[in-house]
């Protein structure tokens, strides 16, 4: 905080004196809350390309020189050296835990991994050709149906939080069994939390089942690099849920389903597609660059650009080692990765891309990694949800906490019509 301040100038010759806020890593921003009360003015900015809802200590990034940190941490750091679950507690807490709080809470993300056996039958009513993420929002909706001590605000917020990050695995997991028709398998307590997710998925009750070393440490550092980004879209939609008072499984269902969509999370799904479009009409990733720049047939390069970074998005750059890695030892020429490198090379050489700051994003190599894994394309944005799930929960703590949290509630310049007599029906024209 500072004691600076900006002066705005309206058409009237009216000057107004706006503090000015100071982040820790020399983030200026003109505060305006008390524009309109002193002027009438409201700010406009739709997409909120340049609002800043909220002041925050979970993650700080800078679009420009490519930089992710977690609670001060480089998430090429986290990625090489920790773990989904301590890096969960550290995105909630603030801080890496300690061993016994880190024993602590892997205790108790294992001891709630078991759904509640009444809630297997929604499982069974959904048609088998239903995307995981409708399955995934909606069971996660319906747990403030199975603990409703969540309604109320005073509620054991730790209780809940450990119950969304260790049952939404089973969820999802079950969710995968379901669609493809084999039984569903429960948790397993002597495995670890990515470790037990993988059982779940690839395990059968005939056979016996080995987590592989690699798809354990492969999808650690999948999901670490998922697990913050801010205020993006579907955290930006936990927070505005959240400060209507809506409890957490609420506000994090809702999260869930911002994130679906291909713009967002569903990126991931829409690569993979992309990339089998491409290799189906012959490999030619040139022309499908053209047809882009072009804007030929609507398509966008996915898995391409930010709103944030115009530099190259660091977790893409992790990302695209870990296929090179990940696919080289399980033996896998996946020629997607061919042709996602293809693009690549294209799109980082030509103006068009340049221009306009277009870099890979998470989402361009994340998919390749997860077929590699034996995850199928609709699995794809529900491992993004799974891994983004510290971070929607720590946001929603983080609000809920802020004793200056209001009621999101943004405002709008009306262009409607202007006051008019109501006519009968019999009387309107078409
Ligand atoms: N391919 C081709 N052109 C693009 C792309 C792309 N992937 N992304 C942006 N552009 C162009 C866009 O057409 C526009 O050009 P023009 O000025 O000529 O109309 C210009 O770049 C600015 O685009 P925008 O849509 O105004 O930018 P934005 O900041 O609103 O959108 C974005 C950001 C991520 C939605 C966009 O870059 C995009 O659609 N990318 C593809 C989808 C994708 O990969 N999404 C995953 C984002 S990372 C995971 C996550 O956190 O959600």
């Amino acid at each position: 905080m500072t004691t600076k301040t900006a002066k705005l100038t309206l058409p009237d010759g009216k000057e107004v004196t706006l503090p000015v806020v100071v982040g820790t890593e020399n983030e200026h921003a003109v505060d305006i809350r008390a524009l309109r009360g002193e002027s009438g003015y409201i700010t406009l900015d739709s997409g909120y390309m340049n609002t800043g809802a909220t002041t925050s200590a979970i993650t700080y990034l800078d679009g420009e020189q490519g930089i992710l940190r977690y609670r001060g941490y480089s998430i090429e750091d986290l990625a090489e050296k920790s773990d989904f679950v301590e890096v969960s507690y550290l995105l909630i807490n603030g801080k890496l835990p300690t061993v016994e709080e880190r024993q602590k809470f892997s205790t108790q993300l294992t001891r709630h991994s078991l759904i509640h056996e009444d809630m297997h039958h929604f499982f069974a009513g959904y048609p088998p050709t239903s995307h995981p993420m409708a399955v995934l929002s909606a069971m996660v909706t319906s747990m403030s149906a199975y603990y409703p001590d969540s309604l109320d605000r005073n509620s054991a917020i730790d209780l809940h939080i450990t119950r969304l990050l260790s049952k939404v695995r089973t969820i999802a997991a079950f969710a995968y069994k379901k669609s493809i028709g084999q039984p569903l398998i429960y948790p397993k307590n002597s495995l670890k939390y990515c470790a037990n997710f993988l059982h779940m998925m690839f395990a059968v009750p005939s056979e016996d089942y080995t987590v592989p070393p690699i798809l354990e440490k492969a999808l650690n550092q999948l999901l670490i690099l998922h697990a913050d980004h801010e205020q993006n879209c579907s955290t930006s939609t936990v927070r505005m849920v959240g400060s209507s008072g809506a409890n957490v499984y609420a506000a994090i269902a809702s999260g869930i389903l911002a994130l679906w969509g291909p713009l967002h999370g569903g990126a991931n799904q829409a690569v993979i597609e992309m990339l089998e479009s491409i290799k189906k009409e012959g490999g030619d990733a040139k022309r499908f660059v053209d047809d882009v720049k072009n804007k030929r047939g609507g398509n966008r390069l996915m898995g391409f650009g930010h709103r944030v970074y115009k530099n190259y998005d660091p977790r893409a750059k992790i990302l695209k080692k870990m296929c090179d890695d990940v696919l080289q030892q399980l033996g896998i020429n996946d020629p997607m990765l061919d042709i996602a490198k293809g693009l690549e090379e294209i799109a980082l050489k030509d103006d068009y891309f340049i221009s306009k700051k277009l870099y890979p994003n998470v989402d361009f190599y994340s998919g390749i990694l997860y077929r590699a894994m034996g995850i199928p394309t609709d699995m794809f944005t529900v491992m993004f949800a799974l891994g983004r799930m510290p971070g929607w929960i720590a946001h929603w703590k983080e609000m809920v906490e802020d004793k200056d949290t209001k009621i999101g509630r943004p405002r709008q310049i009306y262009t409607g019509p202007t006051p008019r007599a109501y006519a009968p029906i019999t009387e309107r024209t078409a």
